[in-house]
């Protein structure tokens, strides 16, 4: 079936999308509406003109330019690329340039090419991205004043603990083995190593420093924190349920870090489980922009309650807990300009979800 040419043309002019048909000789022997209007001429200004006699003014738009020389080169067909545009009147667009190479009997029919204005979509993109980033450095500078407080803090209490807890274990060893005062004392150790515990704990926070990112592969990672969980399996008679779905993915890592991030998230995984048994699944793939890591555990979930303030320093609903943790967790993986979120059902189970800019 022939469409007759005029048919033809309110056809193409009614496309949201621009399109031109350029011959072997360089020459414009088709323009729709939509590409006239985002390329900045009107529809006679391309009457008889070569694509040169347009285009080709100065350096203003090389990339443009380029990837038409390209699809004539290269004989390529679908090549796809954005690139920016300086219209005649000034304005710049980001555009969505697809072109091909037509042939017809082996001869060179010329090269059509589909032309998108994404201006305003690349601005929004670019918008989001700042806005990300404005949070990532805002996340920053609060882990960065919460770590100085907790060094000043754990700083002032590691001196006289340390003493309270030497001279009560002097005075617990002068006493007999039946003297009703020892348990006093026992109480006073018990609390000192306590909060010797909540100093080590806060140090190494405070320690997590720099990042020094190398490009690693996440599996080789994870097998290393799982392996790490095999002697706290052992140590609470617990079982871990491994299933693992893991693409050979590589990204900007720290993999001592990173392994220390998945180990915690492993062990409050083990820890926070009403059975004997876990059952944990980690899923690894790779998005347009991230490399994702998706930990799922079978345990008890966490109350909405509790959601608020799980990465808080030392939340914790364990009897005996420092909840430095997810604290630590959140702080490695921000260092990384990834991202942190735990989710998941009461009850039924939790969802950690890490996401690391793609490289
Ligand atoms: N996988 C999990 N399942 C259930 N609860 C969790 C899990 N991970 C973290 N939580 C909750 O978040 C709190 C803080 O975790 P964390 O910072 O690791 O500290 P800690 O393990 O010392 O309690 C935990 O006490 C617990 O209530
Ligand atoms: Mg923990």
């Amino acid at each position: 079936m022939n469409i007759k040419p005029i048919i033809l043309k309110s056809i193409l002019d009614s496309l949201p999308v621009g399109l031109m048909v350029i011959d072997p000789e360089g020459e414009v022997i088709n323009i729709n509406r939509a590409a006239s209007e985002i390329l900045g001429y009107s529809l006679d200004a391309f009457e008889g003109k070569g694509w040169g006699d347009l285009f080709f003014d100065g350096e203003k738009n090389i990339d443009f330019n380029q990837i038409i020389i390209d699809i004539i080169q290269e004989r390529k067909v679908n090549l796809q690329r954005s690139v920016s545009y300086v219209r005649s009147d000034g304005k710049i667009l980001q555009l969505s340039i697809t072109g091909s190479f037509l042939r017809e009997d082996e001869e060179i029919a010329g090269i059509v090419v589909l032309i998108n204005d994404v201006t305003e979509l690349h601005k929004a993109h670019r918008h989001e991205k700042i806005v990300l980033e404005e949070k990532g450095a805002l996340q920053r500078e609060r882990a960065e004043s919460i770590k100085n407080l907790a060094e000043a803090v754990a700083h002032q209490i590691r001196n006289p603990v340390t003493s309270i807890g030497g001279f009560s274990m002097r005075m617990l060893n002068k006493l007999d083995q039946d003297d009703p005062n020892r348990v006093y004392l026992e109480t006073i150790l018990a609390g000192t190593k306590r909060l010797e515990d909540v100093v080590t704990a806060v140090g190494h926070y405070t320690k997590l420093l720099q990042i020094k990112p190398t490009r690693a592969s996440i599996s080789k990672v994870l097998e290393k924190a799982q392996a790490g969980l095999a002697p706290k399996e052992a140590e609470l008679s617990r079982k871990i349920k491994w299933t693992v779905h893991s693409e050979p993915i590589k990204a900007m890592i720290d993999p001592g870090l990173f392994t220390h991030a998945l180990n915690e998230l492993f062990l409050n995984a083990l820890e926070f489980c009403r059975e004997d048994e876990v059952a944990i699944e980690v899923c690894v793939f790779e998005d347009a922009n991230w490399v994702n890591v998706e930990i799922q555990d079978s345990g008890i979930g966490i109350s909405e309650e509790d959601r608020p303030y799980i990465f808080d320093p030392f939340f914790t609903t364990k009897a005996v807990g420092v909840g430095m943790g997810l604290c630590r967790v959140k702080r490695i993986i921000s260092e990384h300009k990834g991202e942190l979120k735990v989710d998941g059902v009461p009850g039924e189970g939790t969802k950690v979800v890490i996401r690391l800019p793609s490289v």
